[in-house]
């Protein structure tokens, strides 16, 4: 009797589980992402690499699978579409549903990450305040000195004014604390030493068998012709300075949240 009784309840409590299972499966497809905390995204974004990556690009930006960077989707509108294209999959085409290590929270966490590279800013809950972010820009992390943004500052770095529109918030403090990781080929410099030993650095706008054009720190352009040289050397380390160290962990959040508010208005839903 007692064992039965034993059984019964354990039936009852499996019972049970499964329909909560479900009922949360339910109502978590149903409802807002309730993950979506920058540490989210930054999980987010790890997941993708390790379960999307391959066919939709490193970055998202499409390869065998679609660019998901696009703003606009065929297949998913809602957080809850994404939810359900991710766990799911499409049907009679290349996309798989999710499977290893599938949760919720890791389903939610990936739609946090697509929706923090393609949304409205106001819809990921940065930590930082970009107002705050956007005098730090223009005073004293004197960005400008590099970069420009509609049209204000220089050209010595990327233009930013629609930055928030291709890095995600855990790219831009990547871009932030490791400028060196990666650089594209478009910034790396090149130092030259003349015959008669006066030397020369800067960005490489363009190269020839002949010569260089070379910009440097003051923003001169340089012909040099390749013939009078002694030296030349590339460096293919950022001219941006890590700011690791160099802001507080609040001043980090605030920059973020301004170049992450930098988009273009067709980007938005
Ligand atoms: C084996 C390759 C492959 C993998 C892995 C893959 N996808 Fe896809 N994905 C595709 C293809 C192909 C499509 C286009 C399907 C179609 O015809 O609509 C697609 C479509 C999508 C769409 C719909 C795009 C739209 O315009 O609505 C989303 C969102 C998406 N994938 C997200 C993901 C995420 C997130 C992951 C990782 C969890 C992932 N995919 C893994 C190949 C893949
Ligand atoms: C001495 C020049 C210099 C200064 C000062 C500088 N940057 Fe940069 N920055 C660069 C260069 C060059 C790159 C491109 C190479 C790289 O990725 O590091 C870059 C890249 C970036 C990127 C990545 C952009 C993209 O399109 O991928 C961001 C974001 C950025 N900088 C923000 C800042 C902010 C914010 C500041 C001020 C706190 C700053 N930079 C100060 C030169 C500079």
């Amino acid at each position: 009797m007692l064992w039965f009784q034993g059984r019964n309840a354990r039936l009852v409590l499996v019972a049970a589980s499964l329909v909560m299972g479900s009922g949360a499966g339910l109502a978590a497809q149903d409802g807002e992402n309730p993950h979506t905390s920058l540490e989210d995204v930054d999980a987010g974004q790890r997941l993708f690499g390790m379960h999307c990556s391959r066919c939709h690009g490193f970055d998202a930006s499409g390869d065998e699978g679609p660019s998901l960077r696009r703003g606009r989707f065929r297949r998913a509108q809602s957080d809850a579409g994404f939810f359900r294209v991710i766990s799911e999959g499409v049907p009679d085409t290349g996309m798989p549903p999710i499977s290893r290590g599938r949760t919720d929270q890791t389903v939610w966490q990936i739609v946090a990450y697509l929706r923090s590279i393609n949304q409205r800013p106001e819809s990921i809950s940065l930590p930082g305040d970009a107002q705050a972010g956007r005098r730090l820009y223009a005073g004293a992390g004197a960005c400008a000195t590099c970069h420009m943004i509609a049209g204000a500052g220089r050209l010595l770095g990327p233009d930013l004014t629609t930055v928030g529109d291709r890095r995600s918030p855990a790219e831009l403090r990547a871009d932030l604390l490791e400028p060196d990781r990666d650089v594209p080929l478009r910034w790396w410099s090149v130092r030259v030493t003349y015959e008669n030993g006066r030397t020369l650095e800067g960005l490489r706008m363009n190269e020839d068998t002949y010569s260089y054009r070379l910009l440097d720190a003051d923003e001169n352009l340089w012909s040099v012709s390749k013939r009078e040289l002694r030296e030349r050397e590339r460096i293919e380390t950022s001219t941006m300075p890590s700011y690791e160290g160099e802001l507080s962990a609040s001043d980090l959040d605030d920059l973020i949240a301004y170049l992450f508010s930098l988009r273009t208005e067709e980007s938005l839903p």
